[in-house]
């Protein structure tokens, strides 16, 4: 079942640990349907991890996580596999390496999963591929390799990717980090574009503060694995509640 007021992703109480670390513990978190929050915090937080957890690429050891209110994880419990392919299918990702299969041109790169996984006809799959090419700007790269293109071209086709899935929830986790400084504002436009012009709910890991606040609904601080702030992006970059926000914030963005 699934309702309109049922959040796109919701996380009570999770502990995360690898081995003796506890990377998570009671984590809270829940992302509004169609909400766009940017995550921040300092490096080793487990941004990262909230957002693998999510995408079924983690166990945890504690808590509930749910996908439109389907469960991967029932108190600590996983779901079976086809409820976790179910949770997993509404799920996009994008990962601050791009990971594009090198051994296929762009075209392939968009078409194979809807293919394989959403068994879609090669014409239909290729069709919407250059219209997801036209709409992050590379439709002119169709047969091109991955080695032929640019970062930020890489990365641009590696958003489109996910987008071919037709995911209800997307994640982006830190896209613009391993990018050369002139390449930021061509990924930065295209999230902003689809931020601005869809429906899904958005999951952004960003150390691009001044992205985030024109971006997101929400901003959420987290810090050793827990939520320490959260709120709209004028409260909490303009007027922080809690003291180490106001010192990540310092480190992180001139005053
Ligand atoms: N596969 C792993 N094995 C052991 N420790 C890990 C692993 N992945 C992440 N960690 C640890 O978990 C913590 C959170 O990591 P991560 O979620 O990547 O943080 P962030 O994305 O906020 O930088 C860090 O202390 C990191 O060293
Ligand atoms: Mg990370």
């Amino acid at each position: 079942m699934s309702s309109i007021a049922e959040p796109a992703l919701e996380f009570r109480n999770v502990t995360k640990r690898y081995g003796e670390t506890t990377v998570l513990e009671d984590f809270d978190f829940q992302l509004g349907a169609g909400e766009k929050v940017a995550l921040i915090g300092p490096s080793g937080s487990g941004k990262s991890t909230v957002l693998r957890i999510a995408m079924a690429l983690e166990d945890i050891q504690g808590g509930t996580v749910r996908v439109h209110g389907i469960p991967l994880w029932l108190d600590g419990v996983a779901a079976d596999r086809a409820q976790t392919r179910r949770a997993r299918a509404r799920l996009g990702m994008v990962f601050q390496h791009f990971h594009l299969f090198p051994h296929l041109s762009v075209l392939e790169n968009l078409t194979l999963a809807p293919r394989l996984v959403n068994k879609k006809k090669a014409d239909e799959a290729a069709e919407q591929a250059i219209a997801l090419l036209r709409r992050v700007g590379l439709e002119d790269k169709a047969q091109a390799w991955p080695e032929q293109l640019s970062g930020g071209q890489k990365q641009r086709v590696a958003i489109a990717r996910a987008l071919a899935l037709q995911p209800d929830i997307m994640l982006f986790d830190e896209v613009t980090s391993a990018l050369d400084p002139e390449m930021v504002g061509e990924v930065l436009e295209v999230l902003r574009e689809l931020g601005e012009t869809t429906s899904m709910s958005m999951l952004l890991v960003t150390h691009e503060m001044a992205f985030a606040r024109q971006f997101a609904d929400r901003v959420v601080f987290m810090d050793g694995g827990k939520v320490v702030e959260a709120g709209p992006p004028e409260e909490l970059f303009g007027n922080p509640r809690e003291e180490r926000t106001r010192q990540f914030l310092s480190r992180v963005q001139p005053m």
